[in-house]
């Protein structure tokens, strides 16, 4: 059986494809914003299908036994859309690349098989990623986002105990309930909701806990009253304490140093702490109605490596499995899991690592090269780990590339741990983002107790740690405000070559540590071509590429490159390629004929 995963609606859109052709479990699985480097995109994910179904081989959607779709909310304008008539009239653009107009043409006139169509619940999709991905045969699952969810795994079979939001149905303790119930503020909301007052919008959580972090260095000054009697079953209503907020400021400071002081760092130590609480809880719940010892986590809350930590530590559970796209980039994947059980499928194949990426082909790389005037040579792990121990910045980039957020060794930057100046020299020359942000480590699994008290085995930089009192001047760059740390462990079965880097870069300098942060400039998504690699580096103050084993430096004849340039390159390029696909994919003549359509009854 093939299954393609799809979320074609709202932020972070995407494909996934499962085969289980040849008795074993194949998956593929990329962000659209990963191929048209739109942050977050809103765009249907035709290039996401494109690449799913080359992975395998294939050409068309007949080849694809069945389509699953997340259904991000139940109550659509036409039956069986996500994208309704009068929105795509009146509502086609409003934010980031949300073409609603463009979404839905795409939709109406895409050659699937209605009748190999399946739509898959929001928060059952993120559950699935979640369980399936998991080596458990019976485990809890919790979902935790602007839905909640709490579900029972067993073998292939995930039942929902508890599950509220995205106006679908509600069940409470394995029993749908005849009345929804939808209209409430969530801890997950609460956190984005103060978010919001820090300057940030959906997608600024990393931003609130990172500050939380310096919780220990500003007194408290809480200015929220959270409200104490929010807890009804799995049910957490903070509409009191949002609607308490009238009096709370919001940060318009040019200067994100300026939010390292109250009220803004109490303000985020409020929202984690809350979170925190809400989430301990929550947890404690899944473990009372499922009796089981393992846990399962998902939703973009299970991003919140402190909570993780704090969960580790509460020993609630014995064992706890975080799916490594937990936010919405995972869908894709949870779809596609979901519809390949619901529909027979046998194999199991545990996730333990998140190179779910096509590796580009090698073969292209010279000629890659050649066009951005770069030269590449062999270079061993141990003239990188030289380089870096040098205080070179490099790019990394090596075979499939990791779904999720956390770039996990194959599209990285990596330096030395150990410089104090080297944290300026990230945040300045490369990344160009807020001071205040700690970077992470990647540490071989073995050499984590001379470092870090962190788990053993945190493969996916979810689970937060705390570097060891006396090893800390020694690690500036991946020491946060409070001592802790989101360390990635490495091990040569997850990543042999990453494995070997560090290493090498170990022997030198006795510090089995890089700093690993995201392969990417601020205002785009992690690189994913070795186009995206090179064209960063021309545009930023990295000083070199590691490319499937080639060393690419800069020299003095190395071209720069504008990001005004670099948008327009892109753009043209982007728009090209939807074109092409929109012939491949869709029935042409729907398309223009709806097109011109909408536009007719615009112009009245
Ligand atoms: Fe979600």
């Amino acid at each position: 059986m093939i299954v393609l995963g799809l979320k074609c609606y709202s932020h972070d859109t995407g494909a996934a494809i499962i085969s289980d052709q040849g008795g074993t479990l194949k998956i593929h699985a990329i962000a659209e914003a990963r191929l048209n480097r739109r942050k977050h995109s809103f765009a249907y994910p035709l290039m996401s299908i494109a690449y799913c179904l080359a992975s395998l081989g294939l050409d068309s959607l007949d080849d694809v036994d069945l389509i699953c779709i997340d259904r991000h909310m139940e109550t659509w304008p036409e039956k069986g859309s996500q994208f309704g008539y009068d929105n795509a009239l009146k509502r086609h653009q409003p934010r980031y690349d949300d073409n609603h107009r463009w979404s839905y043409l795409v939709e109406q006139s895409i050659k699937y098989d209605p009748q190999k169509i399946r739509w898959i619940n929001h928060i059952d999709a993120h559950a699935a990623s979640a369980y399936f991905a998991s080596p458990f045969e019976d485990a809890a699952v919790l979902i935790a986002e602007g839905g909640t969810g709490i579900y029972h795994g067993q073998g292939s079979d995930l039942k929902i105990i508890d599950r509220i939001g995205y106006l679908g149905d509600t069940y409470q303790n394995g029993e749908k309930l005849g009345q929804r119930r939808d209209h409430f503020v969530n801890s997950s909301f609460f956190y984005d909701k103060i978010s919001n007052h820090l300057g940030y919008d959906i997608f600024g959580a990393g931003q609130t806990m990172a500050l939380a972090g310096y919780g220990d260095q500003i007194p408290f000054e809480p200015l929220v009253e959270v409200d104490p009697d929010r807890f009804n079953d799995f049910i957490i209503n903070h509409d009191k304490t949002v609607f308490g907020m009238t009096d709370v400021p919001t940060f318009e400071g040019e200067d994100s140093e300026e939010l390292i002081a109250n009220p803004w760092v109490s303000l985020a130590r409020q929202a984690q702490e809350t979170l925190e609480e809400d989430i301990l809880y929550l947890a404690w719940l899944a473990r009372k109605k499922t009796k089981v010892k393992k846990l399962c986590l998902a939703g973009g809350v299970a991003l919140n490596c402190i909570i993780n930590q704090k969960l580790i530590e509460s020993g609630t559970f014995d064992e706890i499995y975080i799916q490594p796209a937990a936010s919405d980039e995972g869908l894709p994947l949870g779809c596609a899991l979901s519809g390949y059980y619901a529909n027979g499928g046998q194999e199991r194949k545990h996730m333990s690592d998140a190179y779910l990426g096509v590796p580009n082909d090698p073969a292209t790389l010279p000629g890659v090269l050649d066009n951005w005037k770069l030269k590449g040579q062999n270079a061993s792990p141990e003239e990188i780990a030289k380089l870096l121990a040098d205080g070179k910045i490099i790019g990394r980039v090596a075979g499939g590339s990791e779904y999720g957020p956390r770039a996990l060794g194959n599209r990285s930057i990596l330096a030395d741990p150990r410089p104090a100046d080297m944290k300026n020299r990230l945040n300045a020359e490369i990344k160009h983002r807020e001071g205040f942000r700690p970077f992470a480590p990647s540490c071989l699994e073995d050499n984590i107790p001379d470092f870090f008290q962190s788990p053993a085995k945190s493969p996916f930089m979810v689970i937060a740690g705390t570097v060891r009192d006396g090893e800390r001047d020694k690690v500036p760059v991946v020491t946060h405000a409070d001592g802790s740390c989101r360390v990635q462990t490495v091990n040569p079965d997850q990543n042999k070559k990453y494995y070997e880097l560090i290493e090498a870069f170990g022997k030198l300098t006795d510090c089995p540590v890089l700093t690993n942060t995201s392969f990417n400039d601020r205002d785009e998504p992690i690189v994913e071509t070795y186009d995206d690699a090179a064209s960063c580096l021309l545009r930023t103050g990295l000083d070199a590429l590691c490319i499937e084993g080639q060393l690419v430096e800069r020299t003095a004849v190395t071209p720069s490159l504008t990001s005004e340039q670099n948008l327009k390159t892109t753009t043209a390029r982007v728009d090209t390629e939807y074109t092409d696909l929109i012939e491949r994919f869709c029935n042409v003549e729907t398309y223009v004929n709806l097109a011109s359509e909408l536009k007719d009854k615009e112009d009245k």
